[in-house]
This record gives structure tokens, C-alpha cells and sequence, in this order.
């Protein structure tokens, strides 16, 4: 079996949030993401929100202009962030539910409840080339939907096993885990392109990264507050290590298939 590479994409909002509290251009999301690039990481997520509460029209602006790798602009499926997506064109769209209240996105889109309105959002954003995925959560009928709307990728939302793991919830993770596992197959086998994000450490970044049909981990919130002690550059260089290290455990396992069968 051959190993598909996985790409580490950084979320940089944080910087933003951290910049924001002073008002300044001080410390530039800009900078982490040439920083993180040059570390390793393959692509650049940022989340326009609606309130603007981090990254701003001009960041997404100075990213697509200035940044040397793909950028992953993360929406709602709102009027306003499709014409901004269709504008300034990056590279890719995760499109995600949004809520003024939320500290951070809490749940997965509702792809089959709002499935007549994402269904010309999505056909827009994959009309102008860019390349979409829909955060949702591991079930059956969502994944099902995402593949009706014609997304060529899911983002599967693993923040409520991340959740269930720091909280020693050992049951909850595990039966999330199943979730996960069943739905990345389900969606590849559906022809999907599968990613995953939400609440990643080392530690869940290197064990997500032994599914095969994981080809994207999106990565914010962890790394940079590891920044704060070592350096983004090497938060981020450790997560790559971690990931590689889930794809090397991948790899034993697949010729160790192979071996006996
Ligand atoms: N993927 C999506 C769709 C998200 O909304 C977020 C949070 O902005 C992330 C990935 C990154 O999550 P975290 O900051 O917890 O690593």
C-alpha cells in the first residue's frame, strides 16, 4: 500500500488575536506564516469572521498577495464571505458554521439541514476553482450530504475526541474515535478528500495522522500557544515530527498486513 503524503496546515487567527489586543501591527499573522512555512507547514488557514475578531480583510488581502504557499480561507456560508471568497480567490475555502457568541467554532456545519443553501455556495466557490471542503462532523448522513453538495473534501471536525482525550473521558474518545475512523473511510470511499482539525496536539495530531485516508491536518490553537515557549518555528517542527511519526506507524502497519497476507 502506498502512503499518501499528509500536509500540515497552520491556522494562524491567533496571532491575529494576539495582535488584536494592542491594536498595533504587532506580531503580524503575516510573518508567523512565512515563519511557519519555512518550518514546515504546507498551507496557511485563516478565518475571516463576521465580527472580524482576529484576522482581517487586509490579512487575508497581505496573505493571498505576499504568501508563498496555499492559503485556506476558512468561512461561514454567508452572502458577504462568499463574494470576499470569490474576490480575492485562495487557493482553498473550508466552509464552517459561525455564531458572534462562539469563542471558536463549536460544531460541525449542518450540512444536511442547510443543504439548500450551501448547495450554491459550494457550486460557486468550485465554479471560481477553489478548492472546498466542508467542516462537519463524523456521521453517516453528513458525510453523505457533503458528497451530494459536490465538495471535493470534508474537514472532519475532532474536536469533540480532543476534548474527550484531555478530559479522560475514555469511553466518549474512544467511541469519537470509531467515529472518526468509519467516517474517514466512508468519505474516501465516497471519493472525498478527507482532512481533520479542531483541538490537535502532538500527541492526537501523530495518532490521526496513521489513517491512511487523512490527507490534511489544520492546526491553530496548540501551536501557537506552544510559540509562547518555544518558538513557532519549532511548535510547528514538532507537530510535523509528530505527524511523520503517524505515517510511519502507518507504513509498519501496511507492510505488516502485507507481510501476513
Ligand atoms: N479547522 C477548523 C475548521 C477550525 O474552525 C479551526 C479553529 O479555527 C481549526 C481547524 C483549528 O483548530 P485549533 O485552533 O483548535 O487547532
Amino acid at each position: 500500500m502506498t502512503v499518501p503524503p499528509i500536509r500540515l496546515g497552520i491556522n494562524i487567527d491567533h496571532v491575529a488575536t494576539l495582535r488584536n489586543a494592542r491594536g498595533g501591527p504587532h506580531p503580524d499573522p503575516l510573518r508567523a506564516a512565512r515563519l511557519a512555512v519555512e518550518a514546515g507547514a504546507d498551507n496557511i488557514t485563516a478565518h475571516l469572521r463576521e465580527d472580524r475578531r482576529h484576522i482581517t480583510d487586509e490579512d487575508i488581502a497581505r496573505l493571498i498577495a505576499e504568501l508563498d504557499c496555499p492559503l485556506n480561507l476558512e468561512m461561514a456560508a454567508t452572502p458577504e464571505m462568499l463574494a470576499i471568497a470569490l474576490k480575492t480567490a485562495p487557493h482553498a475555502a473550508c466552509v464552517v458554521p459561525e455564531k458572534r457568541t462562539e469563542r471558536t467554532t463549536e460544531g460541525g456545519l449542518d450540512v444536511v439541514g442547510q443543504f439548500d443553501t450551501l448547495v450554491p455556495v459550494v457550486a460557486k466557490l468550485v465554479d471560481a476553482g477553489i478548492h472546498v471542503s466542508l467542516f462537519i462532523a463524523p456521521e453517516r448522513r453528513k458525510i453523505e450530504a457533503a458528497s451530494r453538495l459536490r465538495a471535493p473534501a470534508i474537514e472532519i471536525h475532532v474536536g469533540p475526541w480532543c476534548a474527550a482525550l484531555a478530559e479522560g473521558r475514555s469511553d466518549d474518545a474512544e467511541a469519537q474515535w470509531r467515529a472518526i475512523k468509519d467516517g474517514a473511510r466512508l468519505a474516501r470511499g465516497l471519493g472525498l478528500e478527507v482532512h481533520a482539525g479542531h483541538g490537535l496536539n502532538y500527541a492526537t495530531a501523530e495518532t490521526i495522522s496513521a489513517l491512511p485516508e487523512i490527507v490534511e491536518l489544520n492546526i491553530g490553537h496548540f501551536l501557537v500557544g506552544e510559540a509562547v515557549f518555544v518558538g513557532l518555528d519549532e511548535s510547528v517542527r514538532q507537530m510535523r515530527t509528530a505527524m511523520d511519526k503517524g505515517r510511519e506507524t502507518l507504513r509498519q502497519r501496511a507492510s505488516a498486513r502485507a507481510g501476513l497476507a
